[in-house]
């Protein structure tokens, strides 16, 4: 029997803050995550960037994905960040990295993962685990919803 294809995905990396690829990486998420809004990243919203951990994957010197982790306390662990390339969208790769996030997550001891969700990427983090928790709120002008995850 032939076996199940795996979706073959570029590697993940992981980069120090201050970092060539780290400047890349924000690049990349202010494309994605803010421009789409007519927005560019303020420096109280790249303060926490200090302290996460960055993780991206490449495709010919392209970044086509990244995800950020947070600690919050020795058990809490914030997903920050998350973006796909819009040519890779719907081919497994957010979830390939939130994943990543995950298995990364729980080797530093966190037990519960949280996010701060867009709206319209609820399915796509329920689908994975995630619960809504509480009230929706507006966060860089779109609505979002905290979601959380035991570990
Ligand atoms: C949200 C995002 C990270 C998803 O990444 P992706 O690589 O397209 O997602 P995947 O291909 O891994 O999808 C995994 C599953 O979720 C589903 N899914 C993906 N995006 C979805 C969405 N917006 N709504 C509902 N389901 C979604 C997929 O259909 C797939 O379902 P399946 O397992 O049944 O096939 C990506 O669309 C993105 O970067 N969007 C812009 C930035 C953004 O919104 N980031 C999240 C901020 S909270």
């Amino acid at each position: 029997m032939m076996p199940a294809a795996v979706p073959a995905f570029p590697a993940i990396r992981e980069v120090a803050f201050g970092s060539s690829d780290y400047q890349r990486i924000v690049a990349f998420r202010e494309k994605w995550l803010r421009k789409p809004m007519g927005q560019v990243f303020t420096p109280e919203q790249l303060a926490p960037d200090a302290d996460s951990v960055h993780y991206f994957c490449e495709e010919a010197e392209e970044i086509v994905g990244c995800v950020l982790l947070r600690q919050e306390s020795l058990t809490l662990v914030r997903l920050r960040q998350l973006a796909v390339h819009p040519e890779w969208r719907g081919r497994g790769l957010g979830a390939h990295l939130t994943r990543h996030f995950e298995h990364e997550a729980r080797a530093r001891g966190g037990t519960d993962a949280i996010l701060s969700a867009r709206d319209y990427a609820i399915s796509f983090y329920e689908k994975l685990g995630y619960a809504v928790e509480g009230e929706g709120y507006l966060s860089v002008g779109i609505p979002h919803h905290t979601m959380v995850k035991r570990l």
